[in-house]
């Protein structure tokens, strides 16, 4: 090589140097994700971990962009695991509570698995009796997402649903950023674009238990839902499309209650949903990201409050976790051992037009934020 030739090389080389060093004081902890598993058709599933200064701490899976563990304090500054979940990888591949995931298109159910648009009728898998459950049979909680380090606190995911996958119209580009804050939050920002018209209701799947995954049931925990109403649902938890005031139900959460105190009612809801399983309307102030709902636990002292874009959270109870399952460190999930709060569109949205629309054309951007935001009292 002729000495001329060396100037850029060597320039080359020294920036490179440089940028390597300063990257490593930048403190790339989401770095290199490390191996998870396998999936059946020979994939490799990677765990990233985000962590903030103050060691909240959650681990993020390729596959079905699970939320495997989130740590954070409780009142003495011990760190707790607060998301049920599976130490190994085959955990996830086991017929699904969903522990987690990312998902979609569809969040909660779409009645007779099937909806109309644009006039031509599209028909989805049946995984819920007659109907079609967070995204049919293999939703994005069952698929492989590209994962790409944004820093230390934030991870980019991304996914592309082909035209017609699971009954769906459209080539639907999805990308989610999970970040861990310095606010001790677990923000979740999602952004979808069509090339077709099309419907979708993405959400996270995250069972909490402010105790510690696995520390008993939920029943104590206090909850607030900044909710004034609700749609009740029929036998198949299908919305009925009915919009009906909390005022003077077991679903008035306006004011904090423990969960456990009106679960065994028998009010006909309750009853369908074999406790809560409802859709809450939230009040919301304007865009933005806007009060969905706290909750305590009194022994550790922890406090999640959640925050949302989205109209309204699905408050479900754990009510179908039965003890068969077990998790991280072998915890046996009882029944109400978690409590989920999913933000979303209404249930059945593309066939109720009364209940605000979940269509995105081409053109447009689909755009959802969810903060979990995690603290401890004294
Ligand atoms: C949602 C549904 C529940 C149940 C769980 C997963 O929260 O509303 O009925 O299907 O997912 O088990």
């Amino acid at each position: 090589m002729k000495a001329h030739n060396l100037v850029p090389l060597i320039i080359g080389l020294t920036l490179m140097t440089t940028n390597c060093s300063s990257n490593k004081e930048a403190g790339p902890a989401a770095g290199a994700g490390r191996p998870f598993g396998t999936t059946p058709s020979g994939e490799t599933v990677e765990l990233y971990t985000l962590k903030n200064a103050k060691g909240v701490e959650a681990d993020i899976s390729t596959y079905g962009g699970v939320v495997v563990s989130l740590k954070v304090p409780d009142r003495t500054g011990a760190m707790g695991d607060v998301v049920l979940g599976f130490d190994d990888f085959k955990g996830y591949l086991l017929p699904p509570p969903y522990f987690g995931a990312i998902i979609g298109r569809y969040g909660n159910r779409i009645g007779h698995a099937h909806f109309m648009l644009d006039g031509v009728e599209y028909k989805l898998f049946k995984n819920d009796g007659d109907n079609s459950l967070h995204g049919g049979k293999r939703g994005f909680d069952k698929v492989l997402w590209k994962a790409k380090p944004l820093n230390g606190q934030s991870l980019e995911l991304t996914y592309l649903s082909k035209d017609g996958e699971e009954g769906y119209p459209g080539n639907l580009s999805v990308t989610v950023v999970y970040s861990v804050t310095d606010n001790n939050e677990l923000k979740i920002d999602y952004t979808a674009t069509t090339d077709k018209d099309t419907v979708l209701n993405l959400t996270n799947h995250s069972y909490f238990n402010l105790a510690g995954q696995g520390e008993g049931d939920i029943l104590q925990h206090q909850l607030t839902l900044n909710a004034d109403r609700f749609t009740p649902v029929d036998k198949g938890l299908i919305p009925t499309g009915e919009i009906r005031s909390v005022q003077g139900t077991p679903f008035d959460f306006r004011q904090p209650h423990a969960i456990g105190e009106r679960i065994g009612s028998s009010d006909e809801q309750i009853v369908l949903g074999g406790g809560y399983d409802h859709n809450f309307i939230l009040n919301r102030s304007g865009a933005g990201l806007s009060f969905a709902a706290k909750v305590t636990e009194a022994k550790t002292g922890r406090v999640m409050e959640v925050f949302t874009t989205q109209p309204a959270i699905q408050f479900y109870t754990g009510n179908f976790l039965d003890g068969t399952i077990h998790g991280k460190g072998g915890k046996v999930y009882g029944r109400r051992s978690a409590l989920c709060l999913e933000t979303q569109h209404y249930p059945d949205s593309p066939n109720h037009p009364e209940f605000p629309s979940t269509e995105l054309k081409p053109g447009e951007t689909y755009r959802e934020t969810t903060v979990y935001r995690f603290s401890a009292g004294s």
